[in-house]
């Protein structure tokens, strides 16, 4: 996929705007739509910790809420020096906007990646729509 490299250092300077006072793990996120655009996300924790909102799900909220429904790709980075990967939770909020062939960059702090399929991350994703295909693998 072109635009790799690039999506990934967004993920990784959206990191820095992260809210975690708590875990103090700052995690950062950029979502490239099908027509083109990157919108960015970071962690916001809550003194009440279930109410804390993944990097993940406010990139892609971001780019729902400004008319772009369909998510060709995103990139998560962290402070860690090893990659992270989407929660369970953000992993069904990329398969509503995605494909079972979104492709998901799982970076480290310095920018090395790995290239994973939302199919691969989610095989028999939920799914309500007879026209989602999931990767029933
Ligand atoms: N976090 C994310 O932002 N994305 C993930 O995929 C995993 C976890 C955040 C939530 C919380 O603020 C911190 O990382 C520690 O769990």
């Amino acid at each position: 996929m072109k635009r790799e490299n690039e999506l990934v250092k967004k993920a990784m300077e959206a990191k820095e705007k992260a809210y975690a006072p708590y875990s103090k793990f700052k995690v950062g996120a950029a979502v490239l739509t099908e027509s083109g655009e990157i919108f960015t996300g970071a962690n916001v924790e809550n003194s009440s910790y279930g109410a804390t909102i993944c990097a993940e799900r406010i990139a892609v909220l971001k780019a729902v809420l400004d008319g772009f429904r369909e998510i060709k790709a995103i990139a998560i980075s962290s402070d860690s020096d090893e990659l992270i990967f989407p929660c369970g939770i953000c992993r069904q909020v990329i398969f509503e906007f995605g494909k079972i062939d979104t492709i998901i960059l799982c970076s480290d702090n310095r920018g090395n990646f790995e290239t994973h399929t939302l199919g691969e991350l989610l095989p028999y994703a939920f799914k309500l729509k007879e026209d989602k295909n999931t990767n029933g693998v």
